[in-house]
């Protein structure tokens, strides 16, 4: 049967790597942009620190690189990093003229400029913002965009299942072809087929119990991916954010590094600065080595939180410059102008992803990964503070160039098979897939989180093997829903997680492990990089 739906090309995902990419591909391609929630929501509309890109006449292409190096602890691949720095000023300039309002200010010379901050790891101020919303100025404008393009189709509420390929199919040629979707306002499971499929579905943060991240980070592009057939890499690092709001009203909120680039301290509940005794850069260390110091005076101490004060400013400077963070603040009865605010660590960014190369392509023809569901090498061991807004709109850009160059050559997919629900039945306990949920990213937390020993993560596999069994029952037993497709998927995420932690045998960037505290100078750095079973024909068609 004929596919309802049938576009040149799929992105599934609506943050900034999906909406860049939709905007930069060639108007007289039909494209289709899927969101599983509003289009707004997602990683992008959250970010506040801002976007990295050497745009100061005193800063250099290599300084920017140099910072990103240190960062990644060994692990970068040089040639995306320098890719997608020298690519930096292009795509500010592609978001100046979309319409992101970028906060400006008078400089020395007595000119309106772009404000740049400071961040974790940088060795100068290269951070473009928009006040403390800078991914909200950032998806307004690419949805606004979007909006007004007639060759892109918007769809709302639509949730990715699976990916269709030739393999999946029994065809001889392995490509990409189309995805099973929810559409999850009619539960009705449709067939979207297209010459192209971009996976722009994020990262996977929501894994673990306490994270800055959305209910959509729940790595399904991962899963899909590697369900399909693809490599997964360097899963291991996931980064901590040093800084979310503590309070028990608040869900995921951070508090932007950005605090600190301006003069915010890390304190102890007696007042005393501890980041020094951790690393000379103090409290504008690079993540992995400022969560891992907060988890140890925690731990030390028995905190359950520590505080950022940033109190000795003025006022006013604080309100313009943290607005958002300020406003959330207050709400919750803490006036951060007079006092310290209490934070902790959180699941903030997945480093590892789906392979692909400069151009955003995976190891299956007809599908790109682009934004943080890919893993390009640029982040290395652990991701420096705004990279990842560059490397979503790099490679989103990457991605279409490539696609527009090829798309003429590709032939339409064949007709694809319509999912079947014929043997499968209501649900008789949804219950079963939130403690589910509960139970997994609990365990993720607390024996795959900033410290890891062997034993935690030999006990957090054989958990995960469990809810894995129990949820692919369930699976093949019930109609599928949203909680119960993002439920397979972080249970899938989970695993290549505790596996890849499990094959590196040393402490590096984002990844500790008491047994193995030290980094292995002995080799060179190596990607961690997990193969897939090769999928077996008609695995796609639930139930078939
Ligand atoms: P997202 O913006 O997360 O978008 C994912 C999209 O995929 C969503 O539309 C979602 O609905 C859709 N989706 C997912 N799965 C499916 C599915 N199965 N079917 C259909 N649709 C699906 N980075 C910086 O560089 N600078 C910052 O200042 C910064 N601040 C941050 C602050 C916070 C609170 C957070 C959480 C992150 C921050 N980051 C920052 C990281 C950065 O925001 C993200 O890495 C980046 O925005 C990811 O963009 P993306 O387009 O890849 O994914
Ligand atoms: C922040 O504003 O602290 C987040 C920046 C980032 O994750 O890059």
């Amino acid at each position: 049967m004929a596919p309802a739906y049938n576009f040149d090309v799929l992105i599934i995902g609506s943050g900034g790597a999906g909406l860049s990419h939709a905007l930069h591909l060639p108007e007289g391609l039909k494209i289709a942009v899927l969101s599983k929630s509003r289009l707004q929501e997602g990683c992008t509309l959250y970010a506040q620190g801002g976007i990295s890109a050497v745009t100061h006449p005193e800063d250099t292409f290599e300084s920017h690189i140099e910072d990103t190096l240190n960062a990644g602890a060994g692990l970068n691949k040089p040639e995306a990093v320098r890719f997608a720095i020298e690519k930096g000023p292009e795509v500010i300039h592609w978001l100046i003229d979309e319409g992101v309002p970028f906060t400006r200010h008078t400089n020395k010379q007595g000119q309106q400029d772009f404000h740049l901050s400071r961040e974790g790891g940088h060795s100068t101020r290269r951070v473009l913002h928009s006040a403390d919303a800078t991914g909200r100025a950032i998806e307004d404008t690419l949805v606004a965009r979007a909006r007004q393009r007639s060759n892109i189709a918007l769809f709302e509420h639509h949730i990715a299942i699976d990916l269709i390929t030739g393999t999946k199919l029994g065809l001889e040629e392995n490509r990409c072809l189309g995805a099973y979707i929810l559409d999850l306002e009619h539960q009705h499971v449709e067939v979207f087929a297209a010459r192209n499929i971009v996976l722009a579905t994020g990262g996977a943060s929501k894994v673990y119990l306490y994270t800055s991240n959305p209910d959509t980070s729940s790595g399904d592009g991962i899963a899909m991916a590697w369900r399909a057939g693809c490599r997964v890499a360097n899963m291991e690092f996931n980064q901590f954010h040093p800084t979310c709001l503590y309070h028990p009203k608040a869900k995921s909120f951070l508090v932007t590094e950005a605090v600190r680039g301006e003069g915010g301290r890390l304190l102890l509940p007696d007042g005393e600065p501890f980041m020094q005794r951790f690393d000379e850069r103090g409290d504008l260390a690079p993540r992995d080595i400022v969560a891992r110091a907060i988890d140890h005076e925690m731990k030390r101490l028995g905190l359950e939180h520590i505080l950022l004060d940033i109190s000795h400013k003025p006022a006013p400077f604080i309100r313009e410059h943290f607005p958002t963070v300020y406003a959330r603040c207050r709400e919750l009865g803490i006036d951060m102008t007079l006092e310290p605010i209490p934070v902790v660590p959180a699941a903030h960014y997945t480093c590892g992803g789906v392979m692909t190369d400069l151009n955003g392509r995976t190891d299956l023809p007809g599908l790109y990964a682009i934004g943080e569901v890919a893993c390009t090498g640029m982040h290395g061991a652990n991701r420096m503070a705004s990279n990842s807004l560059l490397e979503c709109l790099v490679f989103a850009t990457a991605a279409s160039d490539d696609i527009a160059a090829r798309i003429d050559a590709l032939i339409s997919p064949p007709e694809l098979p319509e999912w079947d629900e014929s043997r499968v039945r209501d649900s008789d306990e949804e219950v079963v897939v939130s403690h589910n949920w509960d139970e997994l990213r609990r365990c993720m937390w607390n024996y795959v989180g900033i410290v890891r020993t062997n034993k935690r993560l030999q006990r957090a596999g054989r958990r995960v093997e469990l809810l894995q069994q129990e949820i692919q029952e369930y699976y093949s037993n019930f109609r599928v829903s949203n909680d119960l497709l993002e439920l397979r998927n972080l249970a899938q995420v989970a695993e290549l997680i505790i596996r890849s932690a499990q094959q590196r045998k040393e402490s590096r960037g984002l990844h500790y492990n008491l047994d193995y505290p030290e980094t292995d100078t002995t080799r060179p750095p190596a990607d961690t990089i997990l193969t897939p079973p090769v999928p077996a024909a008609g695995t796609d068609r639930k139930a078939s």
